[in-house]
């Protein structure tokens, strides 16, 4: 099943209820701008963009968490029967497809932590995947801002550790990768100013 655009907006303000935060802008900020680049590329949808951008971090619905918060989404969007957005749950945090690649907030039980490992190791990560790790990147929790922003977003939040440089090298990776997809910059797309040329 997937999920409409209207039962993912839903979904948040019913978690807006639950646990509100700066976690629900961030949230319509990283499906506004999934949507946005979606629309610029052939072959991808751009409200299947908005949904995944949208419900990527619902699992926070439950409550402070830290990565739990990816087991907590995937369970509760494979319950309501969108196993493709489930599935974003648990990529948005991965770039970099190892789960060590990411050093902060363990807070799963052996048993999920052992699952999300394997599931990182097999699953082929589609451009849908890649898209909101991109706009993740992208949206703080006041909205849409350039990725070194978020960057120091990030630093200043959690700090930098060995598995910072390798993640951000990946996002601009991706972003180049995105940009040659739509022949135009990312930063176009989401209306940002970007420094002009003299
Ligand atoms: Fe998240």
């Amino acid at each position: 099943m997937k999920i409409t655009r209207a039962q993912a907006l839903r979904y948040l303000d019913e978690a807006r209820a639950l646990n509100d935060g700066g976690w629900i802008t961030h949230s319509l900020a990283v499906g506004t701008a999934a949507e946005r680049i979606a629309a610029h590329i052939v072959g991808m949808d751009a409200e299947r963009a908005f949904v995944f951008g949208v419900l990527h971090d619902i699992g926070r619905r439950f409550g402070e968490m830290g990565m739990n918060h990816v087991m907590y989404g995937y369970r509760f969007l494979c319950a309501a029967g969108d196993d493709e957005a489930a599935e974003i749950c648990l990529t948005h945090s991965f770039p970099v497809q190892e789960i060590t690649a990411v050093n902060a907030g363990w807070d799963l039980t052996d048993e999920d932590y052992a699952f999300l490992d394997r599931f990182l190791q097999e699953q082929s990560y589609t451009l849908y995947d890649q898209l909101i790790q991109l706009c993740d990147a992208m949206a703080t929790g006041e909205g849409i801002v350039a990725i070194e922003r978020r960057m120091m977003d990030i630093m200043i939040r959690y700090g930098v550790d060995e598995t910072s440089m390798p993640r951000w090298r990946k996002l601009f990776v991706m972003k180049a990768e995105f940009e040659r997809r739509m022949g135009c910059t990312v930063e176009s797309v989401l209306g940002l100013r970007t420094l002009v040329r003299v």
